[in-house]
């Protein structure tokens, strides 16, 4: 499905020498698409009835450690039970409403703040206080709304949280691609949720290109890494995208049976349609998009690593941490850029180069599902 780290070494090689980088098909995308409230009204639609990456294995790693997030404005929450199932229901206690999780812990019971009712790990409602004031209630229907949901390969990913959504959780159930970059990076160090002022799509847009590392990314990425300098890949509706180190030019004149791409690249999958896996020297993030407006959206990031790395530097942030964090802040600029420039009403459509073909591919999936 995607190429080997041999591979991905030999084309990153090859475009180093030649200059170039891959390319696929340019794209343009109209402004409206990123202003207009009924194409948002109708990409939220869309979005709550595909499957996709809810949160990472390791933000719940126990028996009664639960995760909250909001989907595509709908609030929802992942709890590991006894019988070490993840599962995901919405946020709601089944009294009038209250959002049981609020942040993330772990505990032997789901408690309701409001009026105590109890819900066992499992969602199933163990305890009312006062019950004989309810004489028609049926404990036994009353357990918390699930959504379905699979865990795979270090995700844990929802099959759409429309009512009755019937989506095909094997695109992203399927955990080949990235399984061997994630699998190992099993302990989460950070997680946080930011709301920033720029539409879903142009924050996942800002992952997916190269073309920016030298003018952007002067002091960060670039003394480091290429200028528009990528393999890029596709599988169903996602992308990989590989962001090579410079360090990778040691291998030249190994064998190339002692070449590994630890270290020495970045890999980017984009999990359609609104989650990126970043693959670092000494940790992976996981970063979730959820949409908020047309001008603003709600990013999660979860940090991970290897147990002996976190473990290793006691919490302390690395010089890698410091250094990805500091790139984020430039990308995070230039979108919010990007957003208020849509409004000044220069452009009709926002032109992405034949380099810049990931972009493309996101687009032309999310067309497509809109139009069917
Ligand atoms: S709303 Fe949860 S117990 Fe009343
Ligand atoms: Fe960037």
């Amino acid at each position: 499905m995607l190429a080997g780290d041999v591979e991905i070494v030999r084309r990153v090689l090859a475009h180093i020498d030649a200059g170039t980088t891959d390319e696929g098909e340019s794209w343009r995308e109209p402004v409206a698409n990123y202003l207009d409230p009924d194409r948002f009204a109708a990409e939220m639609r869309l979005l709550r009835s595909l499957p996709s990456v809810f949160v990472p294995s390791a933000a719940i790693p126990g028996s009664g450690d639960h995760v909250e997030r909001t989907a595509f404005g709908v609030p929802l929450f992942a709890v590991r039970g006894r019988d070490g199932r993840a599962r995901v229901f919405r946020n709601s206690c089944r009294h009038r409403g209250v959002a049981l999780v609020e942040s993330a812990g772990c505990s032997h019971a789901l408690v309701c703040r409001y009026h105590g009712w109890t819900y066992r790990l499992d969602g199933s409602l163990s305890h009312v206080p006062h019950q004989d004031g309810f004489p028609d209630l049926d404990t036994s229907g009353r357990g918390l709304v699930e959504v379905a949901s699979a865990e795979v390969d270090g995700l844990i990913v929802i099959g759409g949280v429309e009512p009755g959504a019937n989506a095909d959780l094997a695109a992203l159930a399927d955990g080949t691609p990235w399984r061997a970059k994630l699998a190992p990076a099993s302990r989460m160090f950070n997680a946080s949720t930011t709301v920033r002022p720029m539409n879903w799509k142009v924050l996942v847009e800002q992952f997916l290109e190269g073309y920016h590392i030298r003018s952007t990314h002067r002091e960060t990425f670039y003394p480091v890494q290429y200028d528009n300098l990528n393999v890029i890949e596709t599988f169903g509706p996602n992308s990989r995208i590989t962001y090579p180190y410079r360090s990778v030019e040691r291998l030249r004149g190994r064998p190339e049976s002692s070449w590994t791409v630890e270290r020495r690249v970045t890999f980017l999958y984009q999990l359609f349609p609104n989650a990126m896996i970043a693959t670092f020297p000494d940790r992976v993030v996981l970063v979730v998009v959820d949409p908020v407006d047309i001008d603003h959206c709600a990013v999660t990031t979860y940090s991970m690593a290897e147990p002996a790395v976190v473990d290793g530097r006691g919490g302390e942030p690395s010089k890698a941490g410091k250094l990805i964090a500091d790139g984020l802040l430039e990308d995070n600029e230039m979108s919010a850029g990007v957003q208020r420039g849509l409004h000044a009403g220069a452009n009709r459509f926002v032109e992405f180069g034949r380099h810049e073909s990931a972009i493309g591919h996101f687009h032309r999936a999310l067309t497509e599902r809109l139009a069917q």
